[in-house]
């Protein structure tokens, strides 16, 4: 098949550009495009057969559902049965937003965008090519992220290219997506209200609106247990290179991997280190990537994903990264690095003194160190 790519000015551009996008999502085709979290994969979410196009570009499982985008609250009587008084509330603070509600679905929506539940996950994205296309499209728009089943989510379009280009109808490049990470997924089926994916709008600020939100959920989802979110199963964000987490004070965690990158080097293996700006100049292994500043979290989710494909380009074959204080976007951020940890966490002891205090290290993280 062939990938037309429209590209776009997300600052200054005539609507119209968006036409034969929008007229291959009403005729059932696949279109990926930009939203302010990653870029999506659309598709008409009321027509099963394009929803079943998603599954077999992207190699995704089809017990994964899918997330309804749409433009326009009146689009939500087709898509969900009914809307309680705590989603009607966020649904005015928050979108257009990076904020995913689980809401009980109408008849109209078909087995395949839920993947059988009795529950549809909606959302209204905040990017103005986004909400112009599924405007012109006349139809909700089913999307997951744009990637190949498993890896990183697009940040850019190049993402895309690189990962469905031959697979699907329509790319349009709108630039680099700024959140970097994906909305958060609430589930107001059940009170108080669960968070089943950290994401874009944080625990904090969803609290400080409806009051109590479960997050007990969000981190790892272990054993047989049957996940309220079926996407969280899988293997996820994941570069192709290992990847190992290490956390505790700066200047231990420095010395950690270090230490690390020459035990690697010796096997004549590539190794790469995923770090904040204030701490890259600690490491001295072969490939140093920096997604953003530790004292601005917004500036890591934003990057982070590109980095860890820029791993990947690069022929990186483990990669050690520092860990974020899970607190605002940075439970977000930690929730994917973990999932995209083959090689899971190594957790330092703190620094101790004679008096049984702690060494203040250079970037204090109250995350790391102190757990067992
Ligand atoms: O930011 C985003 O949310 C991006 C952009 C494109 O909007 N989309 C995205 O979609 O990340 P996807 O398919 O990669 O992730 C959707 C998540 C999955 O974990 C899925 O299991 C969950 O939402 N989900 C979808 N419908 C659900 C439902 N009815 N109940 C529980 N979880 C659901
Ligand atoms: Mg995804």
């Amino acid at each position: 098949m062939r990938t037309t790519v429209i590209r776009v000015n997300p600052d200054d551009f005539d609507p119209e550009k968006l036409r034969p996008a929008a007229r291959a999502l009403a005729g059932g085709r696949l279109v990926a495009f930009p939203t302010e979290t990653v870029y999506g994969l659309g598709a008409d979410a009321l027509n099963p057969e394009a929803v079943g196009r998603i599954y077999e570009a992207k190699g995704r499982p089809s017990d994964n559902p899918l997330i309804v985008h749409i433009s326009d609250l009146e689009q939500l009587k087709a898509i969900v049965s009914a809307v309680p008084e705590k989603a009607r509330i966020l649904m005015e603070t928050f979108w257009p937003g990076p904020l995913t509600l689980i809401l009980p679905k109408s008849e109209g929506v078909p087995d395949e965008t839920t993947a059988g539940l009795s529950t549809v996950a909606v959302r209204m994205p905040a990017n103005k090519i986004a909400l112009d296309l599924i405007r012109l499209s006349g139809v909700a728009v089913a999307a997951p992220s744009a990637n190949i089943s498993g890896a990183p989510s697009p940040t850019c379009a190049s993402h895309v290219i690189a990962d469905l280009s031959g697979r699907i109808d329509c790319i349009i490049d709108g630039g680099c997506t700024q959140v970097g990470l994906e909305s958060t997924v609430l589930d107001m089926t059940v009170d108080p209200p669960a968070v089943l994916r950290p994401g874009g709008v944080s625990v904090e600020t969803l609290e400080a609106v409806i009051g109590q939100v479960n997050a007990d959920k969000v981190s790892e989802v272990s054993g047989n247990e049957v996940p309220k979110s079926p996407g969280m199963k899988y293997r996820h964000y994941s570069p192709k290179a290992e990847m190992v987490l290490v956390s505790g004070d700066s200047d231990r965690v420095a010395e950690t991997i270090n230490r690390l990158v020459e035990k690697n080097r010796a096997k004549n293996r590539k190794t790469g280190v995923l770090a904040s700006s204030e701490t890259r100049a600690l490491y001295n292994a072969d490939v140093v990537l920096c997604p953003g500043f530790r004292n601005s979290p917004e500036t890591i989710a934003a990057s982070i994903y590109r980095c860890l494909r820029d791993f990947d380009q690069l022929g990186v074959d483990i990669i050690f990264s520092e860990t974020f204080p899970e607190e605002g976007i940075g439970l977000a951020i930690m929730n994917r690095l973990r999932k995209a940890a083959s090689g899971g966490i190594i957790r330092l002891p703190p620094y101790s003194n004679k008096n049984g205090g702690h060494k203040k290290s250079r970037f204090s993280n109250p995350d790391e160190g102190v757990k067992p």
